[in-house]
Formats: structure tokens, sequence, C-alpha cells
């Protein structure tokens, strides 16, 4: 990609999980679920604001029913629980990074016990719209401490599969005009960052996009470079995906351990 590549840190954010369900929590998890096998997959597609995360997973969820797969799509602001109350917090502008920060992990938590455990037991493909990741980015940028969110988002399973709309700030833009405009959040109009919105959306946006860019690292996410055209950015995606879920078939159980990046997480930990 454009932006100069950091050396990795020697984290991969995998820590041990819970020993029997094949997926691990990234932290404490839900210590009041009891877990069964979950057979499913956990894909995640990461992105900044407009950059063509609904465009792509809807193709993927075509492409990955026809090829025989159950597959359901999650993300934020969705759960019945809160996505109204999140939806009346944004309206206005005063939500601080806390309260922001609190409101979507209560979203996460609800969708994972109630929509995405439940259809990765089923043995579904769950696509979720953003992840944790995403919060970590922008409360970075807002100022909260790293630490504490990480903490907050230890209800979280470590995905089997971490894609990258990997863009830079002028592709962004353009796409984010001729769609649905700039909003006051993504602006990062809330920072008063800059002049005028345009402004605001440009600095904002670079440094969510640098903040992303070394999760990449720190998390080992797959980048797809989604400067290109959806067609383009589509034959990658499914490039990543079906090679994982070859590898994830024909992996034994006991080789699927921590470290094996794509793989399903090991049951031994
Ligand atoms: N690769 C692409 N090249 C050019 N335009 C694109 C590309 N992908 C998506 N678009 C257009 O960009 C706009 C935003 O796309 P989309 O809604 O899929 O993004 P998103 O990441 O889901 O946005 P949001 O963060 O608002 O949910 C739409 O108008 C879409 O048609
Ligand atoms: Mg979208």
């Amino acid at each position: 990609m454009a932006r100069a590549k950091r050396a990795a840190p020697p984290s991969t954010g995998r820590v041990p999980g819970h020993p029997r369900h094949g997926k691990r929590w990234y932290g404490h998890g839900l210590p009041y679920l009891k877990l069964g096998p979950l057979p499913g997959h956990l894909i995640v597609i990461e992105g900044t604001d407009g950059v063509g995360r609904s465009t792509q997973i809807e193709l993927l969820r075509s492409w990955l029913e026809v090829e025989g797969y159950a597959v359901s799509n999650t993300g934020w602001a969705r759960s019945p629980l809160l996505s109204d109350t999140i939806n009346e917090a944004m309206a206005g502008h005063e939500l601080n990074v806390l309260t922001f920060s609190l409101l979507y992990a209560a979203d996460f938590a609800d969708r994972l016990e109630h929509q995405i455990i439940p259809a990765l037991r089923a043995g579904f493909v769950v696509i979720a719209d953003r992840y944790m990741y995403t919060v970590f980015a922008r409360n970075t940028v807002m100022g909260a401490d790293p630490a504490w969110t990480r903490q907050v988002f230890g209800v979280a399973f470590v995905p089997d599969l971490v894609l990258y709309l990997d863009v830079d700030v002028e592709h962004l833009v353009p796409r984010v005009l001729a769609g649905k405009g700039m909003d006051y959040w993504e602006s990062g109009m809330h920072l008063a960052l800059g002049s005028d919105i345009f402004d605001s959306f440009e600095r904002y946006q670079r440094r969510l996009l640098d903040e992303y860019d070394r999760l990449a690292d720190e998390f080992g996410f797959l980048r797809v470079d989604a400067r290109r055209g959806i067609d383009e950015i589509q034959g990658d995606l499914r490039t990543h995906i079906a090679e994982y879920l070859a590898r994830a078939r024909s992996a034994p159980p006991a080789a699927q351990g921590p470290g094996v990046p794509g793989l399903p997480a090991s049951e031994s930990g």
C-alpha cells in the first residue's frame, strides 16, 4: 500500500482461550456462556468509513451461498438491544469516547451471544462488517487508553480471518462524496481537527488509516488493496476466503493451533 510499512510488533494479539469450542476469546470472554463445538467460520471485513465494505460483503454473501455455505452477516449497531439507543446517541453530537465504546461493546456482546455464536454453532460462515479493531482505531485517535479499550472488548472471539480493505485518503474522498457524503462522526468533527468538514474528514481519516495500518501488522490482517475497482477487490477477497476455507476443511483439529494464520484456533489452549 502507499503508506510506509512499519516493522511488525511481535504480538499477534492472539491469546489462549477456551479449551473446547475451537474459537478463542480475545480476553475474558462471556464466562457465563457454555459453548459446545462451533464449526462455523468468523470472517471479518475491516476498513474505514465508506471504503466499500457493504458493497463487497453483499457480493461475498451471494458467492458463498452459491458455493453451498450458509451465511450470516453482522455489523455494528445492529443488535436489537442497542441499535436504537446508538442511533439516537449518534444523532446528537454529545457522545464521548468512553460512552461510545461502552455502547458499542454492549451491542457487540448482544450480537455475539444471540447471533454470532448460534450461527457458528450451526456451521454458518459469519461475515462481520467491522469488528473490535475499528473501535481500537477510533479510540486511539480519540485519545482513549488503548489498554482500557482492549480490556472492554475482551468479550470478543479472535476471528478466523480478518480481511482489511486498505485504502488511502486520496481514493477514499471521491468514493465518499459520490456515495452518502461526509457525516459528522466519520469526518471527526467531534475532534475539531479542521476548518470545515472536508478538511476535518481528510485529517481524521488519515489518522484512522495510520492506526488501522498499525493494527493490521499487530493482528495479522490480510490486506486487500481497496484503491481498485469493485470487481478486482472482490476477486482478491474471494481468493483469500477460498484458501482459508480449503485449509480449514483439510486441517485436522490437532493442527489448528495458535499462531497458524488464517486457521481456526486450537481446541487445546
Ligand atoms: N472499489 C470501489 N470503487 C469505487 N467506488 C466504490 C468502490 N466500492 C464501493 N464504492 C462506492 O462507494 C460508496 C460506499 O460504498 P459502501 O456503502 O459499500 O461502503 P461502506 O464501507 O459500507 O460504507 P459505510 O462505512 O458507510 O458503511 C458507494 O457509493 C459504493 O458504490
Ligand atoms: Mg456499509
